[in-house]
C-alpha cells in the first residue's frame, strides 16, 4: 500500500513561513523543489571515519546506495554518527555504544526523513545504530561493509587475531622485526573489518538472520563489486518500505530474535551477540532474557567452519554460499515466515542457496562440533548467569579446579 503523506512532509509539505524556511536551506545545497516533496526522503546514517578503518570505504558505500535511492524514486540525504573504531577509541569502544546510539536515535528522529539506511561496519557500530533506529522505528534497512580480504603471511593465512600470536612469538624471539614487519603489512590487506567470526562478522551475521538486512549481507567481502551492487539494491529497497511503510518493528519480532540466536549458534558468534541483541529486543520491545540463548540454542549444532572455533575466514563462506546457504541448513529449525526487509521471508530468501563447500559449511547431521553456541553458566561465581562459547574454548579447560581470582 502507497504511504499518502510521508514523514518528512511535515518540514517541506508545508504552506507559507513554516515550509520556506525547511525548504529555502535544502535547496541551498542545489535541490530543486519538487525533490522535496511526494517523495521519501531516505536518510543514510553513515558511520565513515578515518578513525574507523573498518569503514573507511563507506563514503563509496553510500554513493551506491544513493544511486539505488534515486533510481527508485527516493531523494538520498547522507548524515554522519559517532563512529567507533574498535582498535583506536581508548579505553575501549563498548564504553561508547550506547552514546552512540543515542546520537543515531535523535539524530533520525529530529530530521526529515522518512526512512533510513544504517552504514555499518566495525564491532559496536552495527549495535549502536541498530539499537539507536529502532528507538525511531522507521523503515530502515543495514548495509554492512563486509569483511576485509584474508590476510597473507608467508604464503599462510592470517587474521587480526593473529596479533596475540605474532606478539608472543616476538616476544620469546621467534619471530624477527622483519617478520613481524611482514605480517603487519599483510594483515590487513584491503577495505572492510576483521575477517574471522569476531563481534563484526556476527553483527553482521546478526542483522541479515533478523532479516534486517538483504541476503548475503554478511559475507560479501568489503572490496568485491557484489558488495556496490547489494549496496545499491538496498537503496531500492528502502524506497519501497518507505512507500509500503515496512518499519522496523514488523520486521524485529520475537521469532525473529529467535531465528537470529539459532543461526548465531551454527556460525559459532560472538559471545558479544548476547549484550547487542538483549539491548536491541530491549529497544524495539521484544521480550528476550539470557535464559532465551540457552534454550535457542541447544540443538542446533556449529556448522560453520570459522576462525575462531574453526579453520576458514568470511571470504570463504561467501564462496562456500554465505550466510544464507548456513541458514538454508538451518530452515527445519528457523521460523520461516519471519518478514525481512525485501518483503519476502526467510523461507524465500535462503531455501534454494546452494553449499557450494562442504570444508565451511557442514550438513546438520554431520557438523564441524555437535556443541555450539552460547552457553549460560550459573553457579556462585555468577549468581546472574555468564557466558561461554563452548566451540571456541579448550578443551582443557571446560573442566577446571582452581583458586578464583576476582
Ligand atoms: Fe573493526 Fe575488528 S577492528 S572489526
Amino acid at each position: 500500500m502507497e504511504k499518502k503523506s510521508f514523514r518528512s512532509n511535515g518540514w517541506f509539505g508545508r504552506k507559507g513561513k513554516d515550509g520556506l524556511i525547511y525548504r529555502s536551506w535544502f535547496k541551498k545545497q542545489g535541490i530543486p523543489a519538487d525533490e522535496l516533496t511526494g517523495k521519501p526522503i531516505i536518510g543514510i546514517c553513515n558511520t565513515w571515519s578515518e578513525l574507523t578503518p573498518c569503514n573507511s570505504h563507506f563514503r563509496e558505500l553510500a554513493e551506491c546506495v544513493k544511486r539505488g535511492v534515486f533510481e527508485a524514486g527516493g531523494y538520498p540525504v547522507e548524515f554522519p554518527v559517532m563512529s567507533l573504531g574498535e582498535t583506536m577509541i581508548k579505553p575501549t569502544a563498548m564504553l561508547y555504544r550506547n552514546l552512540a546510539s543515542m546520537d543515531v536515535e535523535e539524530s533520525i528522529r529530529a530530521n526529515p526523513m522518512d526512512a533510513v539506511v544504517l552504514l555499518c561496519g566495525c564491532d559496536k557500530t552495527t549495535p549502536s545504530l541498530v539499537m539507536g533506529a529502532c528507538s525511531v522505528n522507521l523503515p530502515t534497512i543495514v548495509v554492512s561493509g563486509g569483511p576485509m580480504l584474508t590476510g597473507k603471511f608467508r604464503n599462510r593465512d592470517i587474521s587480526t587475531s593473529d596479533v596475540w600470536r605474532f606478539s608472543e612469538e616476538y616476544r620469546t624471539g621467534r619471530m624477527t622485526d622483519e617478520e613481524l614487519s611482514l605480517a603487519e603489512s599483510g594483515m590487513c590487506r584491503s577495505d572492510g573489518h576483521c575477517a574471522v567470526m569476531g563481534t563484526a562478522s556476527t553483527m553482521a551475521c546478526m542483522v541479515e538472520s533478523l532479516g534486517i538486512s538483504l541476503p548475503q549481507n554478511a559475507a560479501i567481502p568489503a572490496p568485491d563489486a557484489a558488495r556496490k551492487v547489494m549496496a545499491h539494491i538496498s537503496g531500492r529497497e528502502i524506497v519501497k518500505m518507505a512507500k509500503e511503510n515496512r518499519c522496523l518493528s514488523d520486521l524485529l519480532t520475537r521469532e525473529a530474535f529467535e531465528n537470529a540466536i539459532m543461526v548465531n549458534a551454527a556460525i559459532g558468534g560472538s559471545t558479544n551477540f548476547v549484550i547487542h541483541l538483549l539491548a536491541i529486543a530491549g529497544r524495539i520491545g521484544v521480550p528476550l532474557d539470557l535464559s532465551d540463548f540457552d534454550t535457542w540454542s541447544a540443538g542446533i549444532p556449529l556448522i560453520a567452519n570459522l576462525q575462531p572455533s574453526g579453520k576458514y575466514f568470511m571470504e570463504d563462506l561467501y564462496y562456500a554460499g554465505g550466510l544464507t546457504a548456513v541458514m538454508n541448513q538451518l530452515l527445519p529449525q528457523l521460523h520461516k515466515d519471519c518478514i525481512t526487509a525485501n518483503g519476502k521471508t526467510i523461507e524465500q530468501n535462503c531455501m534454494n542457496q546452494p553449499n557450494y563447500n562442504e570444508s565451511v559449511i557442514a550438513a546438520v547431521n554431520k557438523p564441524f562440533n555437535p556443541i555450539s553456541g552460547i552457553v549460560v553458566l550459573k553457579g556462585n561465581l555468577s549468581v546472574d548467569g555468564a557466558v561461554i562459547k563452548p566451540s571456541a574454548a579448550s578443551t582443557h579447560l571446560m573442566q577446571h579446579t582452581g583458586k578464583a581470582v576476582v
